[in-house]
């Protein structure tokens, strides 16, 4: 058994998110052994902190000295985190075999031969005493790969059935899909909450639409959805990851002047973009259902959520409805908290599987799902 740690902060900027994981060493099997969820915390971002973040997130002044300085911050933050959760579960520095780190992501651009996280791991290193693992994507990247989605693998290692045919979606700021099959698919499908968060702020300065409350006093404005789903992004085909680089506000923004519609109500444009988050994982779910039906007959028969999504009531009511109107049938569209992962801990988990496959000199990436060239071991690592 190794005991091996995650960290993860995603696109919503929300939390850092850690996971600690028993991992059974096997080598007889593709995934490894069982995987055990020993512990999971998460602590919100410090707001200037996370201000600082976003701001990096887009062109500025100073760019590479206020990257440095910030990622160092980042750093101490993550140290702190992790620090705490070892406290909080009884254990030491040297019960951790290596800590994930993914770093936040400030540029993704995998056509232009780059994926950038912001991070420090000698730092953490340092502050931990345990092994970092870092800089998970830049290898996919480097093979001709998207460098993203990197969680389908492990979606496979956890939740694969012989009996039954799943799709995962990851709603996390950015939402992406993974179809477990063979070949194992997995793409984003594009805006999961980011969007709804950046509208709710601006409007009402809340940092997330508790359970779809707000977007539910508002109607889906149908020319809306339409001009957004129109976006080149929903029509390329995979392998496809996205990120702030293109869902912003400002993308928003310019399709409701491009459209006229000036005096479309807050509440109605939050309802447009709970819509556009249900609908374009829908349509997904439905094409790649087509795939297999094609190629094996075989239906998909639970949706699992993960992400913060999955506690947005109104969103899973929204895409179940979506669903059925497309498959003319209904699916189960369930947490993977009923599989005894709650929502949030995944991603985070992830990042420590990961990290335990690259100590182990095993690849990370699924290359069906990320389009690299071959399987990769990947990542760097800072030893303690
Ligand atoms: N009860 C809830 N109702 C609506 N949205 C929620 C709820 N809980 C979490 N979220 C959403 O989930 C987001 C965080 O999801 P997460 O999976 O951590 O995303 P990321 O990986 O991008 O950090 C929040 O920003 C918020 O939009
Ligand atoms: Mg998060």
């Amino acid at each position: 058994m190794r005991r091996v740690a995650g960290v993860m902060t995603g696109t919503s900027l929300d939390a850092i998110d850690i996971a600690v994981l028993q991992i059974e060493q096997t080598s007889g099997s593709p995934h490894g052994g069982h995987i055990r969820l020993e512990g999971f915390f998460s602590r919100p971002f410090e707001p200037a902190l996370r201000q600082d973040l976003l701001n990096l997130q887009a062109r500025g002044h100073d760019e590479l000295h206020r990257a440095a300085v910030i990622a160092n911050r980042f750093a101490e933050a993550i140290s702190g985190v992790v620090l705490k959760a070892l406290k909080e579960l009884g254990l030491h520095s040297s019960d951790i075999a290596a800590i994930g780190v993914h770093g936040q992501t400030i540029r993704h651009q995998p056509e232009l031969g780059y994926s950038l996280q912001l991070n420090a791991p000698a730092r953490i290193a340092e502050a931990t005493g345990i092994s970092v693992v870092s800089d998970f994507r830049s290898r996919d990247v480097a093979a001709g790969g998207q460098g993203a989605p990197l969680v389908p693998a492990f979606h496979e290692a956890i939740f694969s059935h012989a009996d039954e045919c799943r799709a995962i979606v990851n709603v996390g700021g950015i939402a992406n899909i993974t179809w477990l099959g063979n070949p194992l698919l997995g793409y984003d499908t594009g805006p999961g909450n980011m969007l709804m968060d950046a509208w709710i702020q601006r409007h009402a300065g809340k940092a997330f639409d508790q359970d779809g409350a707000w977007a539910a006093t508002g109607s889906i404005h149908s020319p809306l959805l339409e001009a957004m789903l129109k976006d080149d992004f929903f029509r390329r085909t995979p392998p496809k990851s996205t990120g702030r680089d293109l869902f912003s506000l400002s993308w928003l923004d310019a399709l409701i002047h491009q459209q006229g519609m000036g005096n479309i109500t807050p509440q109605d444009v939050q309802a447009t973009l709970l819509a556009l988050t249900a609908q374009s994982i829908a349509a997904e779910i439905l094409l790649l259902e087509q795939r297999a039906l094609d190629s094996c007959q075989r239906q998909c028969e639970r949706v699992l959520i993960c992400g913060g999504g999955a506690n947005n009531a109104a969103l899973m009511e929204r895409l179940t409805q979506a669903i059925i109107s497309l498959a003319g049938r209904p699916m189960p569209v369930v947490s993977t908290a009923t599989l005894g992962w709650p929502p949030q801990t995944i991603e985070a988990a992830a990042f420590a599987w990961l990290a335990d496959r690259t100590i182990a000199g095993l690849p990370g990436n699924a290359a069906s799902v990320t389009g690299a060239r071959g399987p990769r071991i990947l990542g760097s690592i800072t030893p303690a």
